[in-house]
Order: structure tokens, then C-alpha cells, then sequence
């Protein structure tokens, strides 16, 4: 059976391609909801019913064994509706992110980068804070960072001038770690770092393959990539080549719910 990786557009292959890369023989389908992206500034509840759209046209069509939710978006508001309705097991970026986060940092300041909605649901300050109770925790939001991903200006005075504005008021918190709270900003860790160059920049991909790992899903895959969006913008294509290669782009129509 297929594992399902979903994202509001092409942030979400920057986790397929690691979970690739550890899951060789597994079924491997990624969904884009390119056509609606972005959702970090769109309401939890308009989050929440893309979300099962996406999920439950993947568990019906691909008859998935598991989902891997590669957005932080759509994990902070989303994972136990989605899990609920897809009764299959949901993985979220939150929680391993937050997990490398509290490994790296030495003097416990950690910053966080996300979308407007990712920030407003608090749900790294609590993920981080669980695990390491008096952390002090800096968010931003980065508004303007998913624009530029999917337009591909990934590089360059444009974005650096992004990176830096965004940026100038956690660079003065004294955070020796920063969490890419957005499954597009790895595509822009390189300038970040170079923005930030005392801090770590860690992404969720290191323990997400850990939870995959874990869930002891059956080994009858045959190495399957499929790449479905529900709309092919040249920026998508020429990003999807740029990380995971010429596997095939197919565009697929959701039933609404
Ligand atoms: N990929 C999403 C995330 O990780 C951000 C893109 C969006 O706003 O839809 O938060």
C-alpha cells in the first residue's frame, strides 16, 4: 500500500524528497493542492475541509496506508480531523521539528519561521515546550517566503532583501536555533543561514522518517513516485524538477465534500 505526502503546493517535496530517499521500496504519491495554495493565511476551518478533501481523495483513489502531512499549516490546525476521518494514520512536521530543535539548542532560545496561520496557532511554542518546559520560544511570521518558493526566485537581490527584512527583528533575540516552520523555506535555507549565520537551522524532515519508520507500515510497495497537483503553474514544474528530478506530473480533479 501507497503513503500519501501532502502539502498546500511545492513546500511538501522538499519532505518527499527525503522520505524518498529512506523509502525506497515503499509507494510514494504526492499531492500539491497547487490550485488553492496558499493556506497559511486562510482560516483553521477553511484549512481543515481542504485538508480532508485532499486526504480523503488520496485514501480513496491511492488507497493509502498512512499520510505524511508536509506543511506545518496543515499540522497545526488540521492532524485530528484528518486523522478522524481518514481513520489511517496522520504524521505531522510539527512535533519532529520541534524534537531536532530541542536537540540542537545550547541556551534554549529557539526561534520559529512560519506562515500567519502556523504563528497564530501556537502549536511550536507548546510542541517545543513540552519537550523542554522553560524554552524560550521567537516566532515569525514570513509572509512573503511562500510567494517567492513558488514563483522560483529562490535566489538573488530580491530574495535576499526578503530573507533579510523578514528577519531583522529574530536576528536580535540571541536564538542559537531557528525551526524552517514551513515546508517551503528549506528551498531558501542557503540565505537564511547566511542571514543567520551563529544560528541552526534545522528543518522536520531528520525525525519524520523516525515516526515513519515507527508506524511498521507492511512492506509490499514497488518503489512508486507519483507526483499529483490539482494545477500545474510552470513554477511548480520547474521547482519539482529542481528537487526531485523529471518524475511525472499529473493533474487531478478533487470531489468537493
Ligand atoms: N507548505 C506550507 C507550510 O508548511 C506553507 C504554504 C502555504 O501557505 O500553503 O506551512
Amino acid at each position: 500500500m501507497a503513503i500519501g505526502v501532502y502539502d498546500s503546493g511545492i513546500g511538501g517535496l522538499t519532505v518527499y524528497k527525503a522520505v524518498s530517499a529512506h523509502f525506497k521500496d515503499d509507494d510514494l504519491i504526492y499531492l500539491g493542492d497547487v490550485a488553492r495554495v496558499p493556506y497559511g493565511n486562510r482560516s483553521r476551518d477553511t484549512i481543515i475541509r481542504y485538508s480532508i478533501e485532499c486526504g480523503s481523495f488520496l485514501k480513496e483513489k491511492y488507497n493509502i496506508s498512512a499520510l505524511i502531512v508536509a506543511c506545518n499549516t496543515i499540522s497545526s490546525h488540521a492532524l485530528p480531523d484528518l486523522e478522524k476521518s481518514l481513520n489511517i494514520p496522520v504524521l505531522g512536521v510539527i512535533k519532529p521539528g520541534a524534537k531536532y530543535a530541542v536537540d540542537l539548542t545550547k541556551n534554549k532560545k529557539i526561534g520559529v519561521l512560519g506562515t500567519h496561520a502556523t504563528v497564530n496557532s501556537k502549536a511550536y511554542i507548546h510542541a517545543i515546550k513540552n519537550i523542554l518546559s522553560d524554552a524560550q520560544v521567537y516566532q515569525q511570521a514570513c509572509p512573503l517566503f511562500v510567494p517567492l518558493v513558488e514563483e522560483a526566485i529562490i535566489s538573488g537581490k530580491m530574495a535576499e532583501t526578503v530573507v533579510e527584512e523578514t528577519l531583522k527583528d529574530i536576528a536580535k533575540t540571541g536564538i542559537d536555533t531557528v525551526i524552517l516552520g514551513c515546508t517551503h523555506y528549506p528551498v531558501l535555507k542557503e540565505l537564511i543561514e547566511k542571514y543567520l549565520p551563529q544560528v541552526s537551522v534545522v528543518d522536520s524532515t531528520h525525525y519524520i522518517i523516525e515516526d515513519i519508520a515507527k508506524l511498521n507500515l507492511k512492506k509490499d510497495g514497488k518503489g512508486l513516485r507519483e507526483v499529483l497537483v490539482t494545477d500545474d503553474t510552470p513554477a511548480f514544474i520547474s521547482l519539482k524538477n529542481l528537487l526531485v528530478g523529471n518524475i511525472p506530473v499529473q493533474v487531478v480533479e478533487l470531489a468537493e465534500k
